[in-house]
């Protein structure tokens, strides 16, 4: 949450940072700032609106050293006075993306030592402490340094002096932040997405870092002050993979790249004839065969791509298998078994709740752990023993699609390989499961092709309030992904249900103004489905079934039937999705909502 850019060149920094912002926009778009050095003076533009709004007032600004942020609010409203970059007294300018822990009693001391507030913000406190180093005689990185040792919570910081036009200071910790390395002229940004017009040559900053950067250069100071080196890395992101390209929004830019994603996310893994536990990481071989169970901590749409997995590891890999909600795991008071593997899902690798479910996993025991996760390098990643990339390409959209299909996938590979090793899987059905997923990127492709129907279809959803999402077995967690799909960007309040709870409950909610969306593969829960929706006609309420082309289901009053092109058998759940990701995006274009930018939401969820 939040987006941070700041650069020090030879030339006027202002369109870098402003081109950067805008790029790192989906991170938070609660307000938006920069400061730039002109004159030993600092000159501060700050919006409530989207970066588009700073873009236009800041016409006359130039300066070849500044740090610019876009917010997603924790501590303070929305308001200009709470927008980054904070100042303390003319001197020192702060951008920040984080929590500070202890910020109130920071305050409450540097209120006694004279310092003014004027935001509700917990950055605050660092610009004024930086002052009260600096100002005492301290050079740059060493106020910076000195106050981070007074700082409890997660920090990623960018910090400049008027008097200082040389020089950009940042640390991390236990918020993302990475160096841009070009020729004369250095950056600093949240993502390698913000700087790929200026350098794809990046250093992927550790947790305590500390960085001074000039025009010429850049030393990195480790967690205990000590120079350290740090690989210069070539971003594999091409400038294109961000850009909007044709596509009305990227979340249909992104719904529309699943098939590219999944096969690239497959390469490795399908090229051979054989799936090979090494697709984990070098140490996978020995970890999976001593792991007698698995734990799954994840959030939001990731923890329905968990979800699903448990079906298929239990299923076919027959391991005991456990999905926590990583905000509810991290407090729980539970029984570890420490010969599970923990297997942490994240579209980001930095959500703070799955971050921290990890460190609690830890610290009960568990020696065994893997991320999947679409960010190389990304917290979750390096704190990982095993780790497997889904190659999904920058997900900017707030709604997650293509990174939770691609998790699926990379499950589903999983439960191959535990499979595998249990001798439950013999040469016959593993080349059968290879050549479904080799087939997978081509079906979704076809199931795609239904977005003029699906279009048209959710023309009749934009006039609702509530809508009912059915699904039985594996297929349940994907109800439970479409309704998450529709409340977050068309707002529209939608609930999702194993088809078999109906009538424990929420039928209660069924007349004619319901709309009840059901999942309908043909496997072996159909008939009961069809019971199901049965119940739901004979009280009134409008069906709208996605159903397996030979599903024999037919239309009638009140029930619409969408055929899907084919069966997928185990990797149905990644075909049932797209259908319902289409209509959320069609609903949302209907209702004129914010469809990549959600109101109150962000990407990358770095706070609890
Ligand atoms: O980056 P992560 O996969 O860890 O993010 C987890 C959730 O915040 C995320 O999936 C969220 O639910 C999406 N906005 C849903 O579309």
């Amino acid at each position: 949450m939040c987006g941070i850019v700041g650069a020090i060149a030879e030339r006027n920094v202002v369109p870098i940072l402003l081109e950067g912002l805008r790029r790192l926009e989906y991170r938070g778009y609660d307000s938006a700032g920069l400061v730039v050095v002109e004159e030993a003076r600092l000159k501060r533009l700050r919006s409530t609106g989207r970066v588009a709004e700073l873009m236009q007032i800041s016409a006359n600004t130039e300066g070849s050293l500044g740090i610019a942020h876009t917010r997603w609010a924790t501590h303070g409203i929305p308001s200009e006075r709470n927008a980054h970059p904070h100042i303390s007294r003319n001197l020192i300018a702060v951008v920040h993306n984080g929590i500070i822990e202890n910020y109130e009693s920071l305050r409450a001391r540097l209120v006694k030592a004279g310092y003014e507030f004027s935001s509700d913000t917990d950055t605050e406190v660092i610009a004024h402490l930086v002052h009260s180093h600096y100002a005492g005689g301290m050079p740059l990185m060493k106020a910076v340094q000195s106050s981070l040792t007074e700082l409890v919570g997660a920090y990623a910081i960018g910090v400049i002096a008027a008097d200082n036009p040389d020089q950009l200071v940042c640390a991390r910790r236990g918020s993302p932040l990475l160096l841009g390395v070009g020729i004369g002229e250095n950056f600093i940004a949240s993502d390698v997405s913000a700087l790929l017009p200026v350098t794809n040559k990046v250093i992927y900053l550790e947790e305590g870092d500390l960085v001074e950067i000039s025009r010429e250069g850049y030393l990195v100071y480790d967690a205990e002050g000590k120079e350290a080196a740090r690989p210069v890395q070539t971003s594999e992101i091409s400038n294109e993979s961000v850009q909007l390209g044709n596509y009305r929004h990227y979340m249909q830019k992104e719904i529309h790249e699943q098939p590219e994603a999944i096969a690239n996310t497959l390469e490795t893994a399908c090229n051979s004839h054989s799936i090979m536990p090494g697709i984990f990481g070098a140490e996978a071989d020995s970890c999976l065969a001593k792991v007698d169970g698995i734990l799954i901590l994840a959030c939001g749409t990731s923890y329905h791509a968990g979800m699903v997995a448990r079906y298929w590891l239990e299923e076919i890999a027959g391991m005991h298998c456990t999905v926590e909600i990583a905000s509810e795991y991290r407090y729980r008071k539970s029984v570890p078994n420490p010969n599970a593997l923990v297997v942490v899902l994240s579209q980001s690798g930095e959500t703070a709740d799955t971050q921290a479910a990890l460190s609690h996993a830890k610290l009960l025991g568990h020696v065994h752990t893997l991320a999947i996760c679409n960010v190389p390098e990304s917290a979750l990643v390096r704190q990982s023993k095993l780790r497997f990339l889904t190659r999904a390409g920058p997900e900017i959209g707030v709604a997650s699609t293509k990174a939770f299909t691609t998790q699926l996938v990379a499950m589903f590979l999983l439960t191959l390989v535990l499979a595998k090793q249990r001798n439950r899987l013999n040469a016959e059905s593993e080349q059968q499961h290879l050549h479904a997923l080799r087939h997978l990127p081509a079906a979704v492709q076809k199931v795609l092709d239904l977005e003029p129907k699906i279009a048209k279809l959710a023309e009749r959803f934009a006039s609702k309030h509530h809508a009912l999402f059915l699904g039985r077995g594996m297929h349940y967690p994907i109800a439970l992904e479409g309704a998450l799909k529709l409340k977050e960007i068309s707002y529209i309040h939608a609930e999702a249900y194993p088809a078999g709870e109906l009538k424990h409950g929420p039928l209660a909610l069924v007349d004619k103004e319901m709309p009840v969306i059901s999942v309908a593969p043909n496997d072996a829960l159909l008939e009961k489905l069809k019971s199901n929706l049965h119940e739901v006609r004979a009280r009134g309420g409008e069906l709208y079934v996605f159903a397996d082309a030979d599903t024999h289901m037919n239309e009638e009053d009140g029930v619409h039937i969408m055929r899907m092109p084919e069966h997928a058998g185990y990797l149905s759940p990644v075909l049932h999705t797209i259908p319902l990701q289409l209509l959320a995006y069609y609903v949302a274009l209907q209702k004129g909502t914010d469809v990549d930018k959600p109101r109150n939401l962000a990407k990358s969820v770095t706070v609890e």
